[in-house]
């Protein structure tokens, strides 16, 4: 077996055989990219910390941030997490599917301490893509996974996003084409207190309040998502936000059509029939293939806020962020 991490990842098939090595590879330690629903992840063994090392080393992750593990049901999220009433709830409202519930760890919780950051709580995630499904299935243990991108980059939509950010980095990706939600999964905290919504993503804030009711914001607790820095998600690029035209030298970021003066060739539009689901898959995609035109900014037309357009929004005022 080759775990070296100077040549480049291999590309598997998500067939029987491809799904099969992966796992096969992630049980020996290794570093495996797969699809999810929202965003390619980087899977190693969530249960051993020195596999889960080498995803903090390979993205360049502090240590202080925590993993998320992807299981394949509830029943195997139940021996890694302690659920309150709302997170059955949840689970049962949304599982398979793009959200993640950090949980207090139960006892019979077999993620190493590594992958939580040392948290006396762990983000627990059984996605909906049929791929994944099948290798966590075949892997047995939880799996940890954070977006398939260098840190503080643009998560990856497509295997080519993974081969460009990671490639020479990691043992193989599982190619399972483009991912369609595109953007992260939503997190909930269930832990003492009412639940806090950490980050926006493919569940929308108001389907989830129409499950359990109204969310407090980690704005107000003392619960965060370390990961939750403010300058992240960023392409090269300078992101100009809420923009209605465009300004010399600067590439467009559109939604609904707003910038119809500018050249073709230097606008991008999310979607323009003003589809939010649409724009959503569509950011990150975008996003890379503006930044790689090189220009200095990028122009992005007004997003509305509700149902997945919030998440949308953080991720743009994140990118827009001053650098650190
Ligand atoms: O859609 C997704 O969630 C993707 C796919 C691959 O599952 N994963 C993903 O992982 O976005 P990552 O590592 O890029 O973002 C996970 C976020 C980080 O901000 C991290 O700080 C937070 O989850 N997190 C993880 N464990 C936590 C915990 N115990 N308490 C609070 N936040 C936690
Ligand atoms: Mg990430």
């Amino acid at each position: 077996m080759t775990l070296s991490s100077s040549s480049t990842a291999r590309l598997l098939a998500p067939d029987a055989a491809g799904i099969a090595e992966a796992a096969r590879l992630i049980r020996a330690g290794g570093l495996v990219a797969f699809a999810t629903e929202t965003v390619y992840g980087l899977g190693a063994d969530a249960t051993s910390p020195q596999a889960v090392a080498k995803i903090y080393a390979a993205k360049g992750r502090p240590a202080f941030n925590p993993l998320i593990a992807h299981v394949p049901d509830s029943a195997a999220a139940r021996r890694e997490g302690r659920f309150s009433e709302a997170a059955e709830r949840l689970a049962q409202a949304f599982w398979p599917g793009p959200l993640t519930l950090v949980l207090p760890v139960a006892e019979t919780a077999s993620v190493c301490e590594l992958a939580r950051a040392g948290l006396p709580t762990v983000a627990l995630r059984a996605p909906a893509h049929k791929v994944a499904q099948a290798m966590l299935a075949a892997v047995g243990r939880p799996v940890a996974g954070p977006s398939a991108n260098r840190s503080g980059r643009v998560s990856p939509v497509t295997p080519m996003h993974v081969m460009e950010d990671l490639g020479d980095r990691i043992d193989a990706i599982l190619d399972a084409g483009p991912t369609t939600v595109g953007v992260e999964s939503t997190i909930v905290a269930c832990l003492d207190g009412p639940p806090v919504l950490l980050r926006p993503g493919g569940v929308s804030r108001a389907a989830i309040e129409a499950v359990i009711g109204p969310l407090a914001s980690s704005t107000s607790g003392k619960v965060e998502a370390p990961g939750m820095l403010a300058s992240h998600y960023a392409p090269r690029a300078r992101l100009r936000l809420e923009a209605l035209e465009l300004q010399t030298g600067e590439v467009g970021l559109d939604f609904g059509g707003r910038f119809h003066g500018a050249k073709a060739a230097q606008v991008m539009d999310l979607s323009p029939s003003g589809d939010l689901v649409e724009a959503a898959a569509r950011l990150y995609l975008c996003l890379r293939a503006l930044d790689a035109t090189g220009a200095a900014a990028i122009a992005v037309a007004p997003i509305p806020e509700h149902n997945i357009g919030e998440a949308i929004r953080d991720r743009l005022s994140r990118a827009a962020a001053p650098r650190i």
